[in-house]
C-alpha cells in the first residue's frame, strides 16, 4: 500500500492579516482587512469605509507575528515543520498599492522571516494576495473591479519574486480565489466595497461586476506565473480554491443536476481556467442565464491560456448538501451555506466535519487535472480552556485532524498525487468570518482574547505534542 511519499511537506497555514498585527507599522498601508471589526457567530463582523473611534479592529495586533516571528518560526521547527505557509501583506510592500517603489522595510521583514524559515530548513510557501489588497486601491478603483489592479498586483509580484528568487520556491497567487464566484466573497477576496460599511454577510451583491473582477484576479494571476515561469523556472507556481465537497441531499435527478451545477461554478470555475488556461464550456450558460457580460480584450485568452500553475492547492473544512427543495435547513461554513447532511455532526459554528469528504474531493481534483495537490488549510475551529498549569487538552482537534489525515492516505493509496498538507492556523489568529480570536484552530495557543486584553504568551496544546509525532513518522503514527 502507499504511504505519504518522502519529501511530503508537512507544515502548517496562516496569513499575514490574520496573524501578523503591525498594521501601521514600518510604513506598512491599510489593506481592506484592517477595515474588518471584529464580530461573533451571531453578531457579524463589519467592513467599515473609514476607521472608526471606539471600535476594534481585530488585524490591527492580530497575534502579532511580526515582533515574535523568531520564536513562533522555532516552534514550528520543534513540530517538525517542512513547509510553513503564509502570506505576504501587499500594503507592506507598496502601502498604497501604487508607488514606483517598494517599501524597504517591508521587503526587509519578509527576508528575515525567510532567512528564520531557513535556519530550520522550513520551506516557505507564500500567498501573495490573502483576503487583503491595499485600501488605497478599494478608494479609488473599488478594488478588483478595475482592470487597473492588474498591473499593481503584477508590479508587486514581480517585486517579491526578483528580491525573494533565492528564498521562495513555492508560490500561490491568490486565496481561495474561487470565493470570487460567491456574492459573500467579494468584499473579503475581491475588495468590492464602494459606497458599502456594514456585516459582511450582507452584501449587496452586482454578478456582473463580481465575475469582471475575477476576470481581472485570473488574468493578473496568469500574468504573474508567466513571469514566474520565465524568470524564474525552479519556482512552482499554485492555484488556491475553497474547496466544499457537495452531495446532492437525494437522488432525485433534479438534486443531482443541481449538485452539478454548484460544483461546477464553485469549485472547479477557477481551478479550470487556471489550470486549463480557457474559461469552461458550462460558463457561457451561466452567464446568459445570470446576465453576466464579461469585458474581454484582445489578448485576454492568450493570457489566461500562458499563466497557468504547476500545482493545485485548496482549503478543505466541510461538505454540504445540495437540494432544490427550498424547505431544507441550511448550514453555516466559510463564505457558503449549504443544507444539512443528516449523517454528518457540524463543529461549534455549524460547519459540517467530513473527512470522507476530502478524500472524495481529492480524487475528484486528481482525475479532473493530474497534476500535484497539496491540501493548505483544513482544521477545527474550536474554543479552547486554558488550564491552570498552562496546558490545553484539545483532544477533538487531534480527533478531527487524525480523521482528515486517515482520509489523505486513503486518497493517497487511490493514486492521488499529494504532496503537502498544511492545516489552518497552525497558531491561533484572527478567523477570517467573525473576527473572533475565539474561534481557534492552533496546535499552538496564543493568550489573545476578543475584548482585545491577553500577553499574547505562546503554549503548546495537546495537539502540538500529536502533531510532532505524526510529522516525525511521516504520516504513519495518527494515535
Ligand atoms: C479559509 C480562509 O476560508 O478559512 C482563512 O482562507 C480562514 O483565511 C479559514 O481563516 C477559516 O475560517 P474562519 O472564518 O474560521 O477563520
Amino acid at each position: 500500500m502507499k504511504k505519504f511519499c518522502d519529501g511530503f511537506l508537512w507544515g502548517g497555514a496562516t496569513a499575514a492579516n490574520q496573524y501578523e498585527g503591525a498594521w501601521n507599522l514600518d510604513g506598512k498601508g491599510p489593506s481592506v482587512s484592517d477595515m474588518c471589526t471584529n464580530g461573533t457567530h451571531t453578531n457579524p463582523k463589519r467592513v467599515t469605509t473609514v476607521l472608526e473611534e471606539n471600535t476594534r479592529y481585530p488585524s490591527h495586533e492580530a497575534t502579532d507575528f511580526y515582533h515574535r516571528y523568531k520564536e513562533d518560526i522555532a516552534l514550528f521547527a520543534e513540530m517538525g515543520f517542512k513547509v510553513f505557509r503564509m502570506s505576504i501583506a501587499w500594503s507592506r510592500i507598496y502601502p498604497t498599492g501604487m508607488e514606483e517603489t517598494p517599501n524597504e522595510e517591508g521587503l526587509r521583514f519578509y527576508d528575515k522571516v525567510f532567512d528564520e524559515c531557513k535556519k530550520y530548513q522550513i520551506e516557505p510557501l507564500v500567498t501573495i494576495s490573502h483576503y487583503e489588497m491595499p485600501y488605497a486601491l478599494i478608494e479609488k478603483y473599488n478594488g478588483w473591479e478595475s482592470r487597473e489592479c492588474i498591473g499593481h498586483y503584477v508590479r508587486y509580484c514581480k517585486t517579491i519574486f526578483d528580491r525573494y528568487q533565492d528564498k521562495v520556491k513555492y508560490w500561490l497567487t491568490f486565496n481561495e480565489i474561487n470565493a470570487g464566484t460567491l456574492p459573500l466573497g467579494s468584499v473579503l477576496s475581491l475588495g468590492t466595497i464602494r459606497g458599502y460599511s456594514g456585516p459582511v454577510t450582507e452584501v449587496w451583491d452586482r454578478p456582473n461586476e463580481r465575475f469582471q473582477a475575477l476576470h481581472h484576479q485570473l488574468l493578473a494571476s496568469a500574468q504573474a506565473v508567466k513571469y514566474a515561469h520565465e524568470n524564474y523556472p525552479k519556482f512552482r507556481m499554485g492555484d488556491m480554491n475553497l474547496f466544499c465537497t457537495m452531495y446532492p441531499l437525494t437522488c432525485n435527478p433534479d438534486d443531482v443536476i443541481a449538485t452539478q451545477k454548484e460544483m461546477q461554478m464553485m469549485n472547479w470555475f477557477c481551478s479550470d481556467i487556471q489550470i486549463r488556461g480557457i474559461y469552461p464550456y458550462y460558463a457561457d450558460r451561466y452567464f446568459e442565464e445570470k446576465g453576466i457580460r464579461i469585458i474581454m480584450e484582445e489578448n485576454d485568452k492568450e493570457i489566461l491560456r500562458e499563466g497557468t500553475v504547476d500545482f493545485y492547492t485548496c482549503s478543505y473544512y466541510m461538505s454540504n448538501c445540495v437540494s432544490t427543495d427550498p424547505k431544507h435547513a441550511k448550514v453555516s461554513g466559510n463564505l457558503l451555506g449549504g443544507i444539512a447532511n443528516p449523517y454528518l455532526k457540524s463543529s461549534d459554528w455549524g460547519w459540517q466535519i467530513d473527512p470522507q469528504g476530502l478524500r472524495y474531493a481529492l480524487n475528484e481534483i486528481y482525475s479532473r487535472y493530474g497534476i500535484p495537490i497539496m491540501v493548505v488549510e483544513n482544521g477545527l475551529g474550536a474554543v479552547d480552556e486554558l488550564e491552570e498549569d498552562g496546558s490545553i487538552h484539545d483532544l477533538y482537534r487531534i480527533n478531527y485532524l487524525r480523521k482528515h489525515i486517515l482520509q489523505m492516505k486513503e486518497a493517497v493509496q487511490d493514486g492521488v498525487d499529494l504532496i503537502g498538507y498544511t492545516p489552518w492556523g497552525c497558531i491561533d489568529l484572527v478567523s477570517a468570518s467573525t473576527g473572533e480570536m475565539a474561534k481557534r484552530y492552533g496546535m499552538i495557543y496564543v493568550e489573545k482574547y476578543d475584548d482585545g486584553t491577553g500577553n499574547l504568551n505562546r503554549r503548546k496544546k495537546d495537539s502540538f505534542y500529536w502533531y510532532q509525532k505524526v510529522i516525525s513518522s511521516n504520516g504513519e503514527i495518527l494515535d
